[in-house]
């Protein structure tokens, strides 16, 4: 049986990641460290929670006595590392936290797993490992910068970030690569495109807009609406990492992402329809509408659900252009491609948000809305 420590594993992909593997594998036992920042919710995880096959502790990853006596306790085979600071809007706001949960707290991982898992010396003085362990780095297509028209991000693109929060992730990913090349470290990175799915944070665009039209909100577009993401359902992000944790060789660095660019323009567009459309076909969902005026059938109004709502604000500052994955690498070694079409996608995470008010709104409270009214207000 394997033991697992997955940090972050309240958050958005950490707490899908947990999810997954518990339905995957029979034989599994997970530890999640989260600190529980504005991003964690313990309640995403707390039904996975039988402190049998999945237990929870509070703290920090930068906490080198909490880390440390997880492992002595615990005696884990994999950690994952979901911990980070993720948004890039609040790095411009707050880059020095960005630089110590995302760097020190990796390598605080790294010192306790290298701790831990060192079993004695070869003949040159490298350290041996025990059988069967690794360190896997959650890490981000943002490490290689940004893309003009055309051309991916392969493996072996440059790394060129550009915000706080991307420079933190890309110094994080060198310094595994440092353990790795100076104590031999069993290591693995992934580097994907952006995720979305349920349990996503309301700050993060996709669900930022789903919850604003339900709010009768205005939709805040950035600059001209023109950037271009590569958006994968975090389902299959999850199941690339349990590939590559399971069955890539040590050293290795994976990009996973699905040929699924869009403008954020386009994005917005698909979620005001898309909303518009299940309205039509279930008007139960009408009820969840903060505007509830009538229209002339006696109905709840819903023909304001349309492209007025979208406003055009000021850009991000050193927005990235285009991300886009060339996922060639996973797709030959480990036969990894992303089994959810953005259209099925895009409509599970609408349905999950509409069926989900109680989670959204605990999310969302008084921290979140001031958040919000700070980040949109001068906008
Ligand atoms: P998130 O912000 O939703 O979750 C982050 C989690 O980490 C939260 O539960 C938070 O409480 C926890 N955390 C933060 N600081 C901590 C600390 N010091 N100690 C312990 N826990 C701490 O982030 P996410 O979107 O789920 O991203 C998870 C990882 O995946 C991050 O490393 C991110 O860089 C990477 N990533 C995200 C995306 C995406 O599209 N969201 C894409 C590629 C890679
Ligand atoms: O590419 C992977 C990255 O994707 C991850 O490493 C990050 O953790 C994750 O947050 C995400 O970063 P982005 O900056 O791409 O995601 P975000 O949802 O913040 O923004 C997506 C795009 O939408 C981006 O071009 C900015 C734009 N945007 C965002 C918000 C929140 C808007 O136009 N309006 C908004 O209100």
């Amino acid at each position: 049986m394997k033991t697992y420590l997955v940090t972050g594993g309240a958050g958005f992909i950490g707490s899908n990641f947990v999810k997954y593997m518990l339905r995957q594998h029979e034989n599994i036992r997970i530890v999640v460290l989260d600190a529980l920042t504005y991003a964690g919710y313990l309640g995403t995880i707390d039904a996975d929670i039988d402190n049998d096959r999945c237990t929870f502790v509070r703290g920090d990853i930068c906490d080198r006595e909490l880390v440390d006596s997880l492992f002595a306790q615990y005696r884990f085979d994999v950690v994952v590392n979901f911990a980070a600071e993720s948004h890039v809007d609040r790095s411009i706001e707050n880059p020095q936290l960005f630089l110590q949960t995302n760097i020190l707290g990796t390598q605080n991982l790294l010192d306790c797993a290298r701790r831990a898992w060192v079993n004695g010396k070869d003949a040159q003085g490298y350290p041996t490992w025990q059988d069967g362990v690794r360190y896997h780095q959650v890490s981000t297509d943002e490490v290689y910068g940004s893309l003009g028209p055309t051309g991916f991000f392969t493996e072996d693109t440059p790394l060129q970030p550009h915000s706080p929060y991307s420079a933190s992730k890309t110094s994080a990913d060198l310094v595994v690569m440092a353990y790795r090349d100076t104590y031999h470290m069993p290591v693995s990175i992934t580097r994907c495109s952006n995720n979305y799915g349920p349990y996503h944070f309301p700050e993060k665009l996709i669900p930022l807009m789903i919850n604003n039209v339900l709010e009768g909100k205005k939709l805040p577009v950035y600059g001209q609406g023109t950037n271009v993401r590569d958006w994968l359902y975090v389902e299959d992000h999850c199941k690339a990492i349990d590939l590559v944790v399971n069955e890539a060789a040590d050293g290795s660095i994976y990009n996973v992402g699905g040929h699924n660019e869009r403008q954020n323009i386009e994005i917005v567009r698909i979620i005001i329809r898309t909303i518009r459309r299940l309205m039509e076909e279930r008007p139960e969902f009408r009820a969840l509408l903060k505007r509830q005026d009538k229209d002339a059938d006696g109905q709840i109004d819903i023909s304001w659900i349309n492209d007025d709502l979208i406003t055009y604000v000021k850009d991000r500052l050193g927005h990235d252009q285009r991300y886009g994955i060339d996922p060639s690498r996973i797709k030959a070694d480990l036969g990894w491609y992303p089994e959810t079409t953005f259209e099925v996608g895009i409509e599970k995470t609408i349905l999950w948000n509409l069926e989900h008010r109680d989670w959204v709104q605990a999310v969302s409270g008084s921290d979140y809305q001031t958040y919000y009214e700070r980040m949109y207000a001068g906008r």
